[in-house]
Formats: C-alpha cells, sequence, structure tokens
C-alpha cells in the first residue's frame, strides 16, 4: 500500500502490510510521546485540521501529534466560525484550505465529504469522521491497541463483543473492516433491535468467512469475549425520541459486571467520549484500555502523517534526546547505531 501524498479517506485502503507498516512506524514515535526524544522532522510544514462536528480526542491528537514532530498547527472548528455557515460549498473551503497548508485534517457531518475533499484538495485529506460513515484513524488506533494489549497473541482467531450502538457509530464499521483482514476473528454484535449492526455489514463480515452474530444476550457474550468494544449511543444522529428512550440504559458496564462474566485476561475498549454506559469503577481494573487507547492515537497519527508527508525515512536521524526528561538513556538504546 502506497502513503506518500496519498488522501486517508476509508480503512478498505489498508492492508496487511500497511498496517504493519503503520503500526511499527507508531511504535518508532514512542519516545517522542513519551517526551524522552524530541524530533524537528516536520518543521516549516502546516496541517490544516478542520473539524465542521465536535471533537475533543481526534482534534487535539491531531494538533499535538504534529506539533510533537516540529509542525504547525491552522485549524477551524465548527461550521458557525468557518464560511460554511455563510453557505459556501466544501469544493470552495477545500480548494482554498488546501493552498494553506501541507495536509488536511477533516471531519465532516456528512457521509462521504472526506472523499469528496480528497477529490478537490492537491494535498492529503484524512478523514477524521464522516458523519455515520467511517472513522478510520479512530479504527487504527483501536486495532493497534488491540495488538499491543494482547502483547504478542496477535489478533487472529480473537473473540471480539462490540456493544451499544452499532448502527449509527462510525468506530466500530471501520474496526470491523479492519479485522476482517485478519484470520478467524468472531464477531459478537450486541445491541438492541434498534441499534444492531446494519445488514450489509453482517452480509460482509459472513461473505467473507468469519463467524458473526448479533445477539442481545450480553452476559454470554461477554463471557466469550477476548475482546469487548464498548460504545455510546450517537444522540445526535438519533432523531426518534422513542427510540432514544428505548435504548438508553439497556448496555451499562460496571466493575460487577466485569468481574462476573468476563475473562480474566479481557481486554476492554472504548473510543470515548463515554456518557454513561460505562461505568467509571471500571476504571481501575488492569483490562481497562481505553485511556491507553486514547493515548496510542498521538502514535498512530504521528506515523500516519510522516508517511503521507512521505518523511518516514528521516525520522531516526531527526531525533535527539530530550535529556531533561531523562531521555538520552532511553533514546540511544531504542534507536540503532548510524551506519
Ligand atoms: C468517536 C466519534 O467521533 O465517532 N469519538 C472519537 O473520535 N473518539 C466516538 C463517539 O463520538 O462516540
Amino acid at each position: 500500500m502506497e502513503f506518500e501524498n496519498r488522501s486517508i479517506v476509508s480503512v478498505n485502503q489498508f492492508d496487511l502490510a500497511g498496517l504493519d507498516t503503520l503500526f511499527d512506524l507508531a511504535r518508532r514515535m514512542k519516545p517522542v510521546a513519551a517526551r524522552k526524544a524530541r524530533s524537528k522532522i516536520l518543521d516549516g510544514y502546516i496541517l490544516g485540521n478542520l473539524f465542521f462536528e465536535p471533537s475533543t480526542r481526534t482534534r487535539m491528537s491531531f494538533a499535538s501529534a504534529f506539533m510533537r514532530l516540529g509542525g504547525q498547527v491552522n485549524s477551524t472548528t465548527g461550521t458557525v466560525n468557518s464560511s460554511l455557515a455563510k453557505g459556501e460549498t466544501l469544493a470552495d473551503t477545500i480548494t482554498m484550505i488546501q493552498s494553506y497548508c501541507d495536509v488536511i485534517v477533516m471531519r465532516h457531518h456528512q457521509l462521504g465529504a472526506a472523499r469528496d475533499a480528497a477529490a478537490y484538495s492537491s494535498v492529503p485529506v484524512i478523514n477524521a469522521g464522516d458523519g455515520s460513515g467511517e472513522h478510520p484513524t479512530q479504527a487504527l488506533q483501536d486495532l493497534f491497541t488491540i495488538i499491543e494489549e494482547r502483547q504478542g497473541r496477535g489478533v487472529n482467531g480473537v473473540t471480539i463483543a462490540l456493544v451499544g450502538d452499532l448502527k449509527f457509530g462510525r468506530c466500530v464499521p471501520s474496526l470491523v473492516i479492519l479485522l476482517c483482514l485478519h484470520a478467524g476473528v468472531r464477531f459478537l454484535f450486541v445491541a438492541p433491535p434498534e441499534l444492531q449492526i446494519p445488514d450489509p455489514i453482517l452480509r460482509s463480515v459472513r461473505d467473507q468467512g468469519f463467524e458473526a452474530i448479533r445477539t442481545s444476550d450480553l452476559d454470554s457474550a461477554l463471557k466469550e469475549a477476548d475482546v469487548v468494544y464498548w460504545t455510546r449511543i450517537q444522540d445526535e444522529r438519533i432523531d426518534d425520541r422513542n427510540v432514544l428512550a428505548a435504548v438508553r440504559g439497556k448496555y451499562v458496564l460496571t466493575r460487577a459486571k466485569v468481574e462476573s462474566c468476563c475473562r480474566k485476561d479481557v481486554v476492554i475498549l472504548h473510543p470515548l467520549p463515554r456518557i454513561d454506559e460505562l461505568h467509571t469503577d471500571v476504571d481501575s481494573l488492569p483490562n481497562a484500555a481505553y485511556f491507553r487507547q486514547a493515548a496510542n492515537s498521538i502514535l498512530i497519527r504521528m506515523a500516519l502523517l510522516l508517511l503521507v508527508l512521505g518523511k518516514e525515512a528521516d525520522f531516526d536521524k531527526s531525533l535527539s534526546p530530550a535529556p531533561d526528561q531523562g531521555g538520552a538513556a532511553e533514546l540511544s538504546a531504542a534507536t540503532p547505531p548510524a551506519p
């Protein structure tokens, strides 16, 4: 898979080799993310960070990832503060903004908006969420977190319970596509009927030969799961108040539930934000990986930005230790000696 100067609008662009390239580079970002080393490799580069829909983690982690690598960030948030509020088309917005920056990260409420933006842009566009469509970089950090948390046991053969709003969320569809690149994954889709995984996704998973079941039996699914992926109800995309009333509070993960149902080594993920579906008493369990998952976003986004800007080959030699953080020793251990 090619990265340089390519837009990343869908997880469908990835193959296993592409994932390996990205994840290997993401691991090499650890000293910089941990402030043990510094890099100015993106000095002189500008990220256009366009968030037309609400965001905390994705927006800030893309910005921090870029700034940690020495780049600068030019951003707009919401539609109110941009010319979209005046009725400007996405085509015009992107046609202009491409001349202000070297790479664009965009979140937009319309399904397919990232693909459209990429068509208007001469600089790479990275999809940071297009309505109920996709959230590729979230799925990449989710898969990376599963691999890291399972400590060498990999993804093949994993049973994953995906719980909550599987219909209106965009994280689950993207993650499912990436998981389907791995052999023998079993999918347990746990949701009330109103929020179950849509037919085309279920069909596609089964057509590729994977075992996938829809169920509302949470306890049984939790007992089988190696990985649990919890999600919030996407209120902002559900117009029907009756549906909201019917599904609210149906599935809430608590520490007691984890301890009574889950395997000892279960990995618990959530893309965040959580509202009331994931109790804070789960947080102190070693299995609660969701804040580590959020932190991994920096590694994944740094790596992806370097790849699309074609800078990965120069990364190691851009590193300098951050001695005030005790990084000199760590850096020399992490980087191979120059030939
Ligand atoms: C997700 C999103 O925006 O789709 N948030 C995120 O980027 N971590 C999940 C959500 O909002 O529920």
